[in-house]
């Protein structure tokens, strides 16, 4: 906001809400606008485009850019800008609790305290978890945030496998990372972290028949987006002990609703989309988020464009 503010050559519109503004708000109030910051709670699809005439940029507080139809703000020669980097290493250290707390079972341990459970000091078949130390852990998606999970792992002395779009020979020399086809990664992972982008191909990737090859000891965290997995497979899975646990940060609805299966199941760690929650990832993402708006104004390419092609096209400012 601070550095929104020193720009004097432009107004500055803040929503004054302190919550999301309704679609109809937010349609009205960024009608005449020629930028605008966005979370991933708003959609920037064509009825905003069509109602955002005078728009040149969109800048998203956000690695993902699955709320933002990019074709339809390229071909309208828009600038579509997002947050890469500055939150790789929160997520990932995100992704690696979540594999942790799944596979200690930590919050159903923290539960059983809290409640007054814990009646024998020590007990040898309390709370038994799965053993990360040599297990193989199933990447989807070797991308910035998958290799710094990959990296983690590798500390924890894991064995590699991955699924990406192409084969990442760096990845595989540095963390001895093997490329398997995804049905192999399911069947052989001990752990599978899905770290890919909400595309059209990847949407619903991850259903009942994928979950059908998984190991019934496996631990399935998704920390990427809700919409890559059908949550009522999930369900099953877990319900059905398919597989061993799961921990999620994301869901095909946000947030979760009330009468969600998975709130009442014990073996499921759920947290609120907070992969890229701390202090240096938020700043980060405030302060890119708005420098790519900034430069984008004033006619300059932004750090972090997603869609180059744009700049062929460019309307003057
Ligand atoms: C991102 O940056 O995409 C996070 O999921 C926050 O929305």
């Amino acid at each position: 906001m601070n550095l929104l503010r020193q720009q004097h050559n432009f107004e500055l519109r803040v929503n004054p809400l302190d919550r999301p503004p309704t679609r109809d708000e937010f349609l009205h109030d960024s009608k005449d606008c020629e930028g605008i910051l966005v979370l991933t709670s708003e959609m920037i699809n064509k009825e905003f485009l069509e109602n955002s005439q005078k728009l040149r940029v969109v800048s998203t507080y956000s690695v993902g850019v699955d709320h933002i139809d990019v074709a339809a703000c390229t071909a309208r020669g828009i600038m579509v800008t997002n947050t890469p980097d500055v939150l790789t290493n929160a997520t990932a250290d995100l992704a690696f609790a979540l594999i942790l707390a799944a596979s200690r079972r930590i919050c159903e341990g923290d539960r059983y305290v809290r409640k007054g459970n814990w009646n024998s000091s020590f007990s040898p078949n309390l709370i038994i978890g799965r053993d990360l130390t040599n297990a193989t852990i199933g990447i989807v998606g070797l991308g910035r945030i998958g290799e710094a999970v990959a990296r983690r792992a590798s500390g924890f002395g894991m064995k590699i496998v991955y699924h990406s779009r192409g084969r990442l020979p760096d990845a595989e020399k540095v963390f001895g990372a093997s490329y398997v086809t995804l049905n192999d990664l399911l069947r052989i992972s001990d752990v599978v972290t899905l770290h890919a982008p909400l595309t059209a191909e990847t949407k619903g990737m991850i259903g009942l028949e994928q979950f059908s090859l998984m190991k019934k000891s496996a631990i399935f965290v998704n920390a990427s987006r809700g919409g890559l997995v059908v949550q009522k497979d999930l369900e099953e899975a877990l319900q059905n002990g398919m597989i061993f646990g799961a921990a999620l940060d994301v869901y095909e609805k946000e947030p979760l609703p009330q009468d969600s299966p998975l709130l009442k199941m014990e073996n499921v760690v759920l947290v609120p989309h907070i992969g890229s929650a701390t202090v240096g990832a938020r700043s980060g993402m405030a302060e890119l988020s708005a420098r790519n708006l900034i430069d984008a104004l004033d006619g300059r390419v932004p750090k972090a464009l997603v869609n180059p092609s744009v700049l062929s096209q460019r309307k003057a400012p």
